[in-house]
């Protein structure tokens, strides 16, 4: 059936229009609708009189650079894009064909939530989204727009999936509304301070990435599909367009040999001092194929995907240059999620790593950094993926472990030759160990003399390449040569020694 698409209601509100969006996201002509006749079957509130085209969301599949994709928009001029029964049934059969076809879903979401003519039924709509999101997830990517209010039940289709796209002044996602917020807590807030774009992109963590329009953010979008892959099983990210022999010299895929040598001076004089960790990383990964995810969200960790001779890895990395790269719950919620998608998806996990330890004091003590940082270690530890690690400088304490430590089944760990591998920096070890001392002004010079004895024998990589804990202690330079060779040399890595069990149980 042909519809009116009504594109001057929606632009009047600043918004491209559900099939504009999708025309935006599929390569040209490679939209195929389905379910386009769905009708509700709502009597109440006058809507036996109402015919609502495609029930407010249109569904279907097309492709995205190539390869097969669905999508669901949901068209906010139709009903206010509101959720009845069948609308929440198209999408969740979108999803379930979508796991037999074995191909992401896209979904465009801009919707006033349940639609309230409806009652119960639009809201066991939603269940059935959900309980196919669960069931899709770890077998396709799930990725959300954020394309208008998404409010209610309704943010949490999103908030199930895998990848949260918000574009400025344009996306609202919150539990209630501004006007309920005001009913309950008699508060004023504005619809975006209370759960737009920045909000979830810097605060809450919900969010992984932010654009300033929404053709940039659907072009991101298409970008992403091209890093990851498809479905599980998928190696089609992962084959290089050309290949290099094994330990071989020449490593310029895209990639220039100039960059390994300023490997070299990245690192500051002081190793007090910060710098910011994709220095390194844009050193060593494929050029201009950084993609970072949850930029704005917890600054001391960085994630994201990038490509080594055209390959797909998962980089995760502590960032000196934010909080001196320590480790607190929202480093380590954004860390654990992104290892265990990129483990989901059999990702090659890269880690970079400088840490300080995780944040001391009552105020992560009382958000459950023991839970939190407790996600790191069990992501990483149940990681099957190849899993390299880069240490650049500083791996103190339970932080070294938690970073894909050879101890939690990193595969290849390697140490700049800077690597401080300890259970705490000097400053902090000699106050412990001469607090007695310390309190005394004469042992000023004993104290000192402690102080370097501990850095001589703790600020190196030594004790911990002695005890086979790296695997070898590496010039700046060599790198990324080390890291393509890891790589190629895991490249039919398999694990076979999970015991029987129906799933773990991630400390949440
Ligand atoms: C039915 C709805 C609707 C809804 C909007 N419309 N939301 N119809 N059910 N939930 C209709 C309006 O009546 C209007 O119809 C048209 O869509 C456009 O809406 P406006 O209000 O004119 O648009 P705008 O001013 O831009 O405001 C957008 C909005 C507001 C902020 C989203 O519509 C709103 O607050 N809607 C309700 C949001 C909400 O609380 N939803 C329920 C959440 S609870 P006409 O005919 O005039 O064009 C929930 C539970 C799910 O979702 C639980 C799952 C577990």
């Amino acid at each position: 059936m042909a519809f009116d698409y009504n594109l001057e209601k929606q632009h009047a509100k600043g918004k491209l229009h559900a099939i504009e969006r999708i025309n935006l996201l599929c390569d040209k002509d490679s939209f195929m609708e389905i379910y386009a006749d769905a009708q509700h079957q709502c009597t109440s509130f006058g809507m036996d009189k109402k015919t609502i085209p495609y029930d407010g969301v249109i569904t279907g599949f097309g492709k995205v650079n190539g390869k097969k994709v669905a999508v669901y928009a949901q068209d906010f001029t139709v009903q206010g894009g509101s959720l009845g029964k069948v609308h929440g049934q198209k999408i969740a059969e979108l999803i379930a064909k979508a796991i037999e076809c074995r191909c992401p879903v896209i979904g465009l979401n801009d919707s006033g939530g349940a639609r309230i003519q409806e009652g119960v039924d639009a809201l066991c709509g939603y269940g059935e989204i959900f309980r196919q999101n669960v069931r899709a997830s770890g077998v396709i990517p799930q990725i959300s727009v954020i394309a208008g209010p998404c409010a209610g039940g309704a943010v949490y289709s999103p908030g199930l999936t895998d990848f949260i796209f918000t574009v400025d002044k344009i996306s609202e996602m919150y539990i209630t509304g501004p006007k309920v917020v005001k009913q309950v807590m008699f508060m004023d807030i504005t619809s975006e301070d209370l759960g737009g774009a920045a909000i979830h992109s810097q605060k809450s963590g919900v969010a992984h990435y932010r654009c300033p329009t929404e053709a940039e953010c659907i072009e991101k979008v298409r970008k992403l599909l091209d890093y990851i892959p498809h479905y599980y099983g998928d190696k089609t990210p992962f084959e290089p367009k050309e290949k290099k022999a094994l330990f071989g010299k020449k490593v310029d895929f895209k990639y220039t040999e100039k960059k390994s040598a300023e490997l070299n001076s990245v690192l500051p004089e002081a190793s007090t001092k910060g710098y910011d960790i994709r220095e390194v990383i844009n050193r060593v990964v494929d050029d201009d194929s950084f993609f970072e995810s949850t930029e704005e969200f917890a600054g001391n960790a960085v994630v994201g995907f990038a490509k080594i001779e055209g390959k797909t890895v998962g980089v995760v990395a502590n960032n000196p240059g934010n909080l001196g790269g320590i480790l607190n719950c929202d480093a380590s919620d954004k860390i654990a999620r992104h290892v265990r998608y990129c483990d989901a998806y059999d990702i090659p996990l890269l880690t970079f790593v400088d840490v300080p330890g995780f944040v001391p004091g009552p105020q992560e003590e009382q958000k459950g950094i023991i839970r939190h940082g407790a996600k790191i270690l069990y992501a990483y530890a149940e990681a099957s993926v190849p899993k390299v690690t880069v240490i650049t400088r500083k791996a103190y304490g339970g932080a070294y472990i938690a970073m894909c430590s050879k101890h939690l089944g990193a595969d290849f760990v390697y140490a700049w030759p800077k690597a401080e591998i300890a259970v705490m920096g000097a400053e902090g070890a000699i106050g412990i160990l001469y607090a007695k001392e310390l309190k005394d002004p004469n042992n000023a010079q004993l104290v000192q003399e402690k102080g370097q004895e501990y850095r001589a024998t703790f600020m190196t990589p030594t004790i911990a390449a002695q005890r086979d804990y790296i695997s070898a202690v590496i010039e700046p330079q060599e790198t990324r040569a080390r890291i393509l060779s890891s790589f190629e040399l895991l490249e039919n890595k398999s694990v076979s020694d999970k015991p029987l069990k129906k799933h773990g149980n991630i400390p949440l």
